[in-house]
C-alpha cells in the first residue's frame, strides 16, 4: 500500500572540483597569514570557534577572492531552488561571508541562520574525526514521538538526526531556518569551514 511522504527537509551536499578545491584552499591558507585575517578573525564570545562572523562589514568571499567558490554557491543555490524546489528562478547573491575555525577541542552549539534564503558550509580544511555537521530532525513533536514510541530507527525516516561528514572541497547547503549544530573537533589539526548566506539579490527582490 503507497505511502506518501510530505513536508520534506531538502540538504544539497556536493563536492566541488578538485581545481575549484585546490585553488580556494591556496586563497584561504594565504588569506589566514594576512594582516587582514588577524584583524578580523576572533574567539567568539560564546562558543569555541574563531570567527570573523563579528566583524559583518568583511566579507571572507570578497577579502581572499574565493570567486571559484562564489561561483560554486550560486549555482549550487540555483539548482537547490529551481530543480529540487521547483521554484521559479530568481538571481541569487551572497548576503553574508565568514571564515570559521574549530581549533581541536573546538565546537559550535545548535543555531539557525534565520532572515536569510540559503545557507551553506564549505569545508576547507577537514581532517578525519573534525566534527560532523549535525541537523537534527526539525519537527520536534516527531522527536518526542520517536522516544516515546521507540520507532527510531536507522533509515532516513526514522533518524533523530543526520550527520554530514566534512571532507574539504565539500559545500553544505540548507534552507536558512534549519537548526544545526557542529560536533567537536576531535583531531589534532584545524577545521577550516566557510559560511555563507545567500539572498535573493536585493534590487530583484519582494517589496
Ligand atoms: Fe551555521
Amino acid at each position: 500500500m503507497p505511502v506518501d511522504l510530505f513536508f520534506a527537509v531538502p540538504l544539497l551536499v556536493h563536492d566541488a572540483d578538485p581545481a575549484v578545491r585546490d585553488a580556494t584552499r591556496a586563497k584561504v591558507l594565504a588569506y589566514l597569514d594576512s594582516e587582514r585575517a588577524k584583524r578580523d578573525i576572533a574567539l567568539s564570545p560564546e562558543e569555541s570557534v574563531a570567527t570573523s562572523y563579528y566583524q559583518p562589514e568583511a566579507s571572507i568571499v570578497l577579502d581572499a577572492q574565493l570567486n571559484e567558490l562564489e561561483a560554486l554557491v550560486i549555482a549550487a543555490g540555483r539548482a537547490f531552488l529551481e530543480q529540487t524546489l521547483r521554484l521559479p528562478p530568481r538571481p541569487l547573491e551572497i548576503e553574508r561571508a565568514w571564515i570559521n575555525l574549530f581549533r581541536p577541542g573546538a565546537q559550535e552549539a545548535q543555531h539557525t541562520h534565520d532572515g536569510s534564503l540559503l545557507s551553506c558550509s564549505y569545508y576547507v580544511e577537514a581532517p578525519e574525526n573534525c566534527g560532523c555537521i549535525v541537523f537534527p530532525d526539525p519537527i520536534g513533536a516527531r522527536r518526542s514521538y520517536r522516544e516515546f514510541t521507540r520507532t527510531v530507527g536507522r533509515d532516513l525516516l526514522t533518524r533523530r538526526e543526520i550527520a554530514v561528514e566534512p571532507r574539504p572541497g565539500r559545500l553544505v547547503m540548507f534552507e536558512s531556518w534549519l537548526p544545526h549544530a557542529v560536533q567537536c573537533n576531535k583531531s589534532d589539526r584545524l577545521r577550516i569551514s566557510i559560511a555563507m548566506n545567500l539572498r535573493q539579490t536585493e534590487s530583484t527582490a519582494p517589496r
